[in-house]
């Protein structure tokens, strides 16, 4: 199992205007893309290589570059929409697949409605986003759906997760490398993260 909390200075600056409620929509989304796109450096660290051969304006020389067909960015519906374009501002041949979870708003249970996933994924590393690992339910029910697809090497990045999340995932699916930018302290009695930054989706998207 592997587990990363990030504990650097530029994000928990980011994060702190993030949580903000004064925080405008459109800075809020331009603040998880620029998170995802800081801990996809991490995240990607053992990407998969190939040898090019580059002609320079002096010679010709060999260099590695990413697989980028081999990654598949799958973002939980809806509020993980926002963390696509942070990967694939680096990696812009990168797959997308989506896989769409509400959780019930009484039960904090997670229900899927939508799924779509690209074609030979179970050869891809996939790389599941939400901005929020509160109770873990739905990205374990994420990372169970991708492993019935015959996914075998999963990693799944969050903003701002609970200890309770980080623990349940770990715990179910402890071959999943998982990245979060910090850990909270707790979650109140609706199953929301403290101190957190409220609903991640209505957030990015302005719905309430
Ligand atoms: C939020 C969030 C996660 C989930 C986390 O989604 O984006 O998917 O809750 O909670 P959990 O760890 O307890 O499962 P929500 O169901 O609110 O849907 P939305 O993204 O459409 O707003
Ligand atoms: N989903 C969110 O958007 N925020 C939380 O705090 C928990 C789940």
């Amino acid at each position: 199992m592997s587990l990363m909390v990030f504990d650097h200075p530029l994000i928990k600056h980011k994060i702190a205007i993030l949580r903000n409620k004064n925080t405008p929509m459109k800075e809020f989304r331009e603040l998880v893309e620029e998170i995802t796109l800081v801990m996809s450096y991490e995240a990607f660290r053992d990407a998969p290589m190939h040898k090019v051969m580059v002609e320079t304006p002096l010679e010709t020389c060999e260099q590695e570059m990413v697989d980028e067909r081999s990654i598949a960015i799958v973002p939980i519906l809806r509020a993980g929409l926002g963390m696509v374009n942070g990967v694939h501002s680096i990696f812009p041949n990168a797959r997308v697949g989506h896989v769409g979870m509400y959780r019930d708003e009484a039960t904090a249970i997670p229900h899927e409605y939508y799924c779509k996933l690209p074609e030979g994924i179970e050869n891809m590393t996939a790389i599941l986003l939400d901005p929020m690992l509160a109770t873990g339910g739905s990205a374990c029910d994420a990372v169970a759906l991708l492993k019935r697809r015959g996914v075998k090497k999963i990693k799944f990045m969050a903003i701002i997760a609970a200890p309770q999340g980080i623990r349940r995932l770990t715990e179910e699916h402890p071959d999943v490398d998982v990245f979060v930018s910090t850990c909270d302290r707790d979650l109140n009695e609706h199953c929301y993260i403290l101190p957190g930054l409220g609903d991640a989706g209505d957030r990015l998207y302005g719905t309430k």
